[in-house]
């Protein structure tokens, strides 16, 4: 027999169904509440709000779990490279060598960026922020691309999906080589994706002095798997709910950027070094930060720390941290802040107001510290998470248009002045 709950409203009694998910999550399904009882449930921020069924990633957040697919994020860091991840992501399955290689190929195929997107990109001042020109770069790119994807054609689709894949981190590293006022160039196609992503953001205006380094490779690599997927958060669920307009994939994909930038999601990590930065200017004693943090007058907020989901250590925050050690040691880099970092985090571990909040370090306490050691800006951190969300983005946006989802459009309760008079601009 299926499950219910009951619920009581102002006397009258309705049952409604439990969903229940393949790792046993329950939810109360609601669609029937407004039309049998008047009332809405209300849950700003959506902090116990399913907004879909997903069968692309499972998290727990008590005991620290991430999966993609069922495979687990500490397995496919350690093992896959990121095209797999994002194949797997997007079609469900682990590729074979056959399809790995097909969508390889059809990724360098696609990665030309038209000329005429280079004229909208001189338009920006060197001021811009590198998120701000990827979102527009990304929403112009439907210009050049005017025709809307058949979503029930597979073969379209597909021809989409492979298309912003592929032009993506051409405008990602379009928006470094903007900043430092330097030619811009399309893709490398005989080398990977991770490859060419890195070259086509260093190398100079001679295509020279970048030298590929396996460390710097492997550990962005890892960095971009990490950062994949995180089911229903900002800015996939910004990308589904614009996708359920049935705006297009390139679109949708832009308002994920924007939602991306903000410091509480994946702006944290510049906001993180800002952070470092400012501690160690400061002479580095992290007391004095912890208990700013802790202060509820004061604004400051420990960035990098507390999440959502995760009450308990991020999972990807541990493969982060030991591969910070690592990527440094290897690469020679010997950055101060990383110790900062990591006194900043056990003074905050060991720190009853972090502990009592359930507090740890997120994705974003670290991925920073490896990624000035590879040396890319601060200001790029937050191009770099967009790089590695786009699959994540992509399958989302798949999945909830293959499930033909309807608009997503919530309620509210109404807090404002009742019904009222107009008066006359000279009677007010
Ligand atoms: N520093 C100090 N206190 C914090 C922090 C922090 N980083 N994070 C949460 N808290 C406190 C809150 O003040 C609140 O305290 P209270 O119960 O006494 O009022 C309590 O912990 C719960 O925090 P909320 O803000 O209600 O939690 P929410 O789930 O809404 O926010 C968020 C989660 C936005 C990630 C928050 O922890 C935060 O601002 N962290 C810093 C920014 C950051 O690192 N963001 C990246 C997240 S990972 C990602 O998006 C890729």
């Amino acid at each position: 027999m299926s499950k219910v709950a009951t619920v009581e409203i102002e006397g009258k009694k309705i049952d409604l169904p439990l969903v229940v998910g393949t790792e046993n999550e329950i939810a109360l399904d609601i669609t029937k509440l407004r039309g049998e009882t008047g009332a809405i449930t209300l849950d700003p921020g959506y902090k116990n709000t399913g907004s879909c069924e997903s069968a692309i990633t499972f998290l727990d957040g008590e005991k620290g779990i991430l999966r993609y697919r069922g495979y687990s994020i500490e397995e496919l860091a350690e093992k896959a490279d990121f095209l797999e991840v994002a194949y797997l992501l997007i079609f469900g399955e682990l590729p074979t060598e056959t399809q790995l290689q097909k969508f390889n190929t059809d990724i360098l195929d696609q990665s030309i960026v038209n000329e005429d997107m280079k004229t909208v990109l001189k338009g920006f001042p060197e001021s811009a922020h590198p998120m701000g020109v990827l979102s527009s770069l990304t929403s112009a790119l439907t210009a050049f691309n005017p025709k809307s994807v058949n979503v029930d054609s597979e073969e379209d689709m597909y021809k989409a999906i492979v298309k912003i894949l592929a032009k993506f981190p051409v405008l990602a590293a379009w928006t470094l080589r903007k900043k430092n006022n330097q030619n811009l160039f399309n893709k490398d196609t005989n080398i990977g994706y991770v490859e060419s992503l890195l070259k086509m953001m260093f190398q100079d205006d001679n295509k020279k002095n970048y030298k590929l380094n396996k460390t710097v490779v492997n550990a962005l690599d890892k960095l971009l798997i990490l950062h994949a997927d995180h089911e229903q958060n900002c800015s996939t669920s910004t990308v589904r709910i614009v996708g359920s307009s049935h705006a297009g994939l390139f679109a949708s994909i832009s308002a994920g950027v924007s939602a991306l930038w903000g410091p509480l999601h994946g702006g944290a990590n510049q906001a993180v070094i800002e952070m470092l930065e400012e501690i160690k200017a400061d002479g580095g004693d992290t007391s004095k930060f912890i208990a700013k943090a802790k202060d509820k007058d004061d604004p400051f907020r420990l960035m990098g720390f507390g999440h959502r989901v995760y009450k308990n250590f991020d999972p990807r925050a541990k493969i982060i941290k030991k591969a910070a050690d690592e990527v440094l040691g290897q690469l020679g880099v010997e950055d101060p802040i990383l110790e900062i970092a990591k006194g900043l985090e056990k003074a905050a571990l060991e720190d009853q107001y972090f502990i009592d909040r359930k507090l740890y370090p997120n994705v974003d306490f670290y991925s920073g510290i490896i990624y000035r050691a590879m040396g890319i800006p601060t200001e790029m951190f937050t191009v770099m998470f967009a790089v590695g969300r786009l699959p994540g983005w992509i399958a989302q946006w798949r999945e909830m248009r293959l499930r033909k989802e309807p608009i997503g459009r919530p309620r509210q309760v109404y807090i404002g002045e009742t019904h009222r008079k107009f008066k006359d601009i000279a009677n007010r």
